[in-house]
């Protein structure tokens, strides 16, 4: 068992690098490393390395010296050493890491002076750090990750977008497909057909592109449930772990968005569910917790959610008649024509 100590994503953002200036120059650090080669070996196993660490010294770089001043077979993915390839993705401590641009003294001062080094997903480790990305490939093209449109042979002149146009991007297409958001995402793990963080990022940044003519039928791929947006549980773990900063999750959200404003959202548990948030919101200016569950599961499906119903009483959240049909009972908020304006001015959404 590794003896690092926990910390939160909040210490972790708390952490000043100005710090690393007072901290001492070099420290012993171990390395205690995943390691596994399909072919030879039936289990993986740990093993230790120790070495002194360097306050300018990157994670790329501790993984250079096990290999080349330890192990030479030591495997791991690298190319561009610069943050634009997306080949060194690793976890250290369980926190996605893009090895070439992660400073390793910031995680020293982190998680202590024991490292733990293990590929994006153990279950796929191919040998050390390489894990086989196939599962993210396939779900990348999966929603045509490319703009569709018919253009002459020798156009006259180039397609030209607007700022504002471009904004929509929201820097979408500066994702370097390193598979940080995509093997961080506890939903891909509970359901291995959902497209997962990357590939709806992908479908995002293509189908908002006013060159593409695919949009509509690419939104419908990701709006299937199983699959597609609806699945995403909206933990943040993409947001946390992307080493761009791209935040997949804000995608995923604008997608979900597109599929009302496109008209090509179909109605289902999840469509029904998003529109019941407002049924609550224009009628009495609360979340009416009973509503959205008989709205967008039926009255049979809410019996599934008895048990739930019954804590949500006990604790006050809803009140007993609310969960009955047609009683109108739920109290309304004071400036109640104040939340419909409002609704009116910024609902994109047609119910
Ligand atoms: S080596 Fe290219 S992103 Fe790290």
């Amino acid at each position: 068992m590794s003896t690092h100590t926990e910390k939160t994503v909040d210490d972790y953002k708390a952490f000043d690098t100005d710090e690393l200036d007072t901290f001492q120059p070099t420290r012993k650090v171990t390395l205690k490393t995943f390691r596994f080669n399909a072919e030879t070996d039936y289990l993986p196993y740990y093993k230790k390395y120790e070495m002194e660490v360097g306050k300018d010294e990157l994670v790329l770089d501790l993984l250079n010296r096990i290999k080349w001043e330890h192990d030479g077979s030591f495997s791991y993915r690298r190319s561009c050493r610069h943050g634009i390839c997306g080949a060194c993705g690793i976890k250290v401590n369980g926190k996605a890491t893009l090895a070439c641009k992660q400073n390793a003294m910031e995680l020293i001062k982190l998680f202590g002076d024991e490292l733990l080094i293990e590929p994006q997903s153990k279950k796929r480790a191919v040998k050390d750090m390489i894990i086989d990305k196939k599962d993210f490939w396939d779900k990348h093209a999966a929603v045509t990750p490319y703009v569709v449109r018919d253009v002459p042979a020798r156009p006259e002149h180039e397609t030209q977008m607007s700022p504002k146009q471009e904004h929509m991007f929201l820097d979408a297409d500066l994702c370097i497909q390193c598979g940080a958001c995509h093997y961080s995402c506890p939903a891909l793990e509970a359901n291995p057909e959902y497209f997962g963080p990357a590939a709806l990022t992908a479908a995002y940044r293509f189908s908002i592109d006013p060159r593409d003519e695919f949009s509509n039928e690419r939104l419908k791929t990701v709006g299937e449930m199983g699959q597609g947006v609806w699945d995403c549980v909206k933990c943040f773990e993409c947001t946390e772990a992307c080493p761009k900063d791209i935040n997949p999750m804000e995608k995923i959200t604008k997608l979900h968005n597109m599929q009302f404003e496109r008209g090509v959202a179909v109605s289902n548990v999840a469509t029904r569910h998003a529109e019941g948030f407002l049924r609550g919101m224009k009628k009495y200016g609360y979340l009416d917790e009973a509503d959205i569950v008989t709205y967008s599961e039926g009255y049979l499906g809410m019996y599934k959610h008895l048990g739930a119903a019954i804590k949500m009483m006990r604790s006050g959240k809803i009140h007993w008649h609310s969960g009955i049909p047609f009683i109108d009972s739920v109290p309304k908020i004071k400036n109640l024509d104040e939340v419909q304006k409002l609704i009116q001015i910024s609902q994109t959404n047609k119910l």
